[in-house]
């Protein structure tokens, strides 16, 4: 009866692993974030409202940073080299509302890679937590 049972919970664990990839495979791995990041970084060039936080940034190690932070929250096998969240958004006084228009910014960027919606949501659901990291600093 109990090898049953176990037999049973590890048909059903395996049924679950192989019909849900990692995030960071459904995202489309390091090629996808690439695309992904790309996007974003064009969407924000074109938002009059959020382009201008950025007119002195670095761009190509913005990319870089960003392609890590989110392979490495998606499960990747990355490691973000950056700097904090804290620190790196101290001193620009984001509002809630900056905040919430850049996530839809990176929305965008996500619905042009043809990245589906719910992977779209499981990304902006690691991202939410660093919020309060980011705004009013
Ligand atoms: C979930 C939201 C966000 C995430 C995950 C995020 C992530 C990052 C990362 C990884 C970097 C690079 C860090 C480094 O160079 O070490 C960065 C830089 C930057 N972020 Fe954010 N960010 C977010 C929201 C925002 C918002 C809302 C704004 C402004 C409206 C913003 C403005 C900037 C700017 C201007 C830089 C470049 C800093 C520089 O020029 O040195 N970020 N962000």
């Amino acid at each position: 009866m109990l090898r049953k049972a176990l037999l049973f919970i590890s048909l059903i664990s395996w049924s679950v692993h192989a019909h849900c990839g990692s995030l960071y495979e459904d995202l489309g791995g390091r090629e996808g974030i690439a695309t992904v990041v790309d996007n974003f970084i064009t969407e924000i060039s074109f938002d009059p409202s959020i382009y201008p936080f950025f007119s002195k940034t670095n761009v190509p190690r913005l990319r870089e940073k960003l392609e890590e932070q989110f392979c490495m929250l998606s499960g990747g096998p990355c490691e973000y080299t950056g700097d904090t969240m804290e620190k790196v958004h101290t001193g620009m006084h984001i509002s809630s509302a900056e905040f919430n228009r850049t996530v839809e910014l990176l929305q965008s960027a996500m619905d042009d890679a043809g990245v589906p919606f719910t992977t779209q949501n499981r990304l902006i659901r690691l991202l939410a937590p660093l919020r309060e990291e980011i705004i009013r600093r």
